[in-house]
């Protein structure tokens, strides 16, 4: 029997090759759902550790279960000897996308090969923040700080990075970060994972390909370019809109706009705004949220980038609000990569559970009967 047509689509732009349970966009009504609850409602209501058992379990946790799941992260938040050597001794100017990279594909090298695919996951939610936190410390010469028992994720990381408690609202507010970015659906590194599962191999190697996809400008990276542009233009003499017209002009995209589905808002970019605004409102300063505000306005009546169904992204506030709450500007992307494990782990684990090998084509486009050119007949 011959094999039908190929579908050639580049980017895979609205291929269909996977069936999921965990998270659903509607780019069109647009809305954001995990596991079939509103993403934004959890935002409101829930927690990242109660929306990673929600996104695991496909059911929301009794007090109990919740309990148990919290207890099982506490038992491996602490970094393996041979983990904290790698985090400890990376210079201090590495990529911080790179030492987590690093860290999180050592969880393995140093973990006990006999661990089921759910408990090496739960060592990669669990080690993720403690890693990224000793990272911070050690470049800045400090002493790390071990996780506590009686902090869930986002605090502990708050604590282990900054050596000291956080602020109640803080706390929250870095928790509904980590959740927003915990799935959206068959994204570049969540799909990066799931090839990398399909050859059968382990959880550890999946997330260590997506935290590698993550890292990109087009991908994960946007949120630090929009810091750093906020702060260059805050330096610069010009005003939002000059400068934002001078970036087009140059053929430049702005960071923090544009999604391959949703293309009337991003609902996740909707919960950051907000919080951004009280962020801002509460922090002294420069007012990014004014800014940011001002960018949208502009971009809005541009109508060379209002037709195209370009509209703000989760990126475009998410960075402010961490950096108005102390988070390092190189550690944004980080912090999207420990909230999106959530989905990346259980992504794959969906993927085991229904496997197909990914193996796409690519059309040969090059020469042929090219012959072989001895060494010293090369010009
Ligand atoms: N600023 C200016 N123009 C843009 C932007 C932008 N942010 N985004 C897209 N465009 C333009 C493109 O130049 C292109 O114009 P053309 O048709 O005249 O050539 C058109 O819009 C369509 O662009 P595509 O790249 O085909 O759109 P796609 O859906 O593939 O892009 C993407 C999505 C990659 C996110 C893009 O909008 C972008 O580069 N945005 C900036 C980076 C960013 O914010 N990334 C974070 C995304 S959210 C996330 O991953 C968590």
């Amino acid at each position: 029997m011959s094999d039908p047509e190929p579908i050639r689509r580049k980017g895979l732009d609205n291929v269909i090759v996977a069936d999921t349970e965990l998270s659903h966009i509607d780019g069109e009504k647009p809305e954001l759902l995990y596991r079939g609850v509103d993403a934004q409602e959890l935002a409101d209501r829930s927690s990242y550790e109660e929306t990673a058992y929600l996104l695991w379990n496909g059911e929301f946790p009794t007090r109990d279960e919740l309990d148990g799941f919290r207890a099982e992260l506490d038992e491996r938040r602490s970094l393996s000897h041979g983990v904290a050597e790698i985090v400890e001794h990376a210079p201090p100017d590495a990529v911080p996308m790179d030492v987590l990279r690093s860290a999180v594909s050592a969880t393995s090298v140093y973990g006990d090969a006999g661990e089921t695919t759910r408990e090496r996951a739960l060592s990669v939610l669990a080690k993720g923040p403690t890693a990224l936190a000793a990272f911070g410390r050690t470049r800045n010469g400090d002493d790390t700080v071990e996780p506590r028992g009686d902090r869930d994720s986002a605090a502990n990381f708050h604590n282990m990075h900054n050596g000291q408690d956080p602020d109640y609202r803080h706390a929250e507010i870095l928790d509904t970060a980590l959740l927003l970015h915990a799935d959206h659906g068959l994204n570049a590194s969540t799909f990066t994972g799931r090839v990398i599962a399909s050859t059968e191999s382990d959880v550890v190697s999946a997330v260590t390909g997506a935290i590698g996809a993550l890292k990109g400008p087009l991908h994960g990276g946007a949120n630090q370019d929009v810091m750093e542009m906020l702060l260059d233009m805050e330096e610069s003499d010009k005003d939002v809109s000059s400068y934002l017209a001078e970036m087009l002009e140059d053929g430049e995209r702005v960071p923090g706009f544009g999604h391959r589905v949703y293309k009337e808002f991003d609902p996740r970019a909707e919960v950051f705004k907000e919080i951004a605004q009280e962020v801002s409102e509460n922090t002294e300063g420069p007012d990014w949220y004014s800014m940011l505000e001002e960018i949208e306005q502009f971009l809005r009546e541009e109508k060379r980038i209002h037709e195209k169904g370009i509209s703000p992204n989760v990126d475009l506030y998410s960075g402010t609000v961490y950096y108005s709450l102390g988070v390092p500007i190189d550690f944004f992307v980080p912090m999207f990569a420990v909230g999106r494990s959530v989905g990346w782990t259980a992504q794959v684990m969906e993927q085991y559970d229904d496997n197909r090998l990914v193996r796409p084509r690519a059309e040969y486009v090059g020469e042929r009967g090219v012959g072989y050119v001895p060494m010293d007949e090369r010009e």
